[in-house]
């Protein structure tokens, strides 16, 4: 692909998904540029970034799919699902206990199992779901990422990746070669196309989201942008996971990391900059005065 088309590309990725790629991954867009140009029956790359400098915005959105990085796999990092089920969990049944409610985000959920992960986390650490209100939203900037997850359907070897064959036959059921998600876990889940970039309307506040490797390919001033927004969905003092060693700017005006549990963030109720007298940017309110959570709650001083 020529510099020139190449940078094109960048540009479109960075305005459209948020996706800040250098010169280094020229390598890795070329070769996917390459497979969907001979996918779609284009003579060339050219051919296909005139179509796009011509604004042919549903060419736009394949190539973002095409070009997605979607790896993903079930219970994803361990130590943070253990960390969810040993903490967190207990820490929200405590804290909702009145309301029975719980909401929770999968920002960047891929082709789902990081959301059904979540789904059988609680079947197995809550509550029975009767007893309580639970509503998990899985959210894709790719269409054909939220198609699969929708679906809850897994080859062998993709549910073998994160589970045990124990936790396979407890929450799935076997379809055809591979396994689909039993309803007792799908239906509290949610999927829907969302691009971070894009403001998500007429919801209501979120008590935990995951947002993992997901917003380790935005530029910073995006990162930035996008933590703000991800804060204003999220209730006071509610809880965000990132993925491991994520460095995201603009985190520690509006999270405080939890000791002790990695990749664990606590929402300020005051974040270090506000410029708008402490109503979250999407108008909610903070309702609850929910305890800070500095250290790990087995100490005596946090309970
Ligand atoms: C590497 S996968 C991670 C999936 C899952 N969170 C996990 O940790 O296993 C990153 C996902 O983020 C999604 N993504 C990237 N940019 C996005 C954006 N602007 N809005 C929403 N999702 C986005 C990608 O489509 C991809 O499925």
């Amino acid at each position: 692909m020529k510099k020139s088309d190449f940078e094109y590309i960048l540009q479109l990725l960075k305005r459209y998904a948020g996706w800040d790629l250098s010169a280094d991954n020229y390598f890795l867009v070329d070769n996917k540029i390459y497979n969907f140009v001979c996918e779609k029956g284009y003579a060339g790359a050219e051919d296909l970034i005139q179509d796009l400098r011509m604004g042919q915005k549903s060419m736009l959105w394949q190539v973002i799919e095409a070009l997605t990085l979607s790896d993903t796999y079930f219970f994803r990092d361990y130590p943070v699902f253990k960390s969810f089920e040993q903490l967190i969990i207990p820490r929200i049944r405590e804290i909702n206990r009145q309301s029975r409610k719980l909401r929770i985000w999968s920002l960047g959920c891929s082709t789902g199992q990081e959301t059904y992960s979540i789904g059988m986390s609680l079947a197995d650490n809550l509550i029975a779901a009767s007893d309580w209100n639970i509503h998990i939203l899985g959210t894709d900037i790719s269409s054909t990422a939220i198609t699969k997850a929708q679906r809850g359907y897994y080859t062998s070897l993709e549910a073998q990746m994160g589970m045990n064959i124990r936790r396979i036959i407890e929450h799935f059921h076997k379809a055809g070669d591979g396994w689909m998600i039993n309803n007792d876990i799908a239906d509290n889940i949610k999927f829907l196309r969302y691009n971070l970039l894009d403001d998500l309307s007429n919801v209501e506040p979120f008590d935990i989201i995951f947002c993992r490797y997901v917003l380790r390919y935005f530029a910073p001033e995006l990162q930035r942008q996008a933590i703000e927004k991800i804060h204003s969905y999220q209730v006071p003092a509610g809880f965000l996971y990132l993925g491991l060693h994520e460095k995201i700017a603009g985190l520690e005006d509006f999270y405080e990391p939890v000791v002790g549990s990695p990749c664990l963030y606590q929402a300020k109720l005051t974040p270090s900059i506000s410029s708008n007298g402490g109503q979250t940017s999407n108008g909610f309110m903070p309702k609850l005065q929910r305890p800070h959570m500095k250290n790990h709650p087995n100490k005596k001083d946090n309970q």
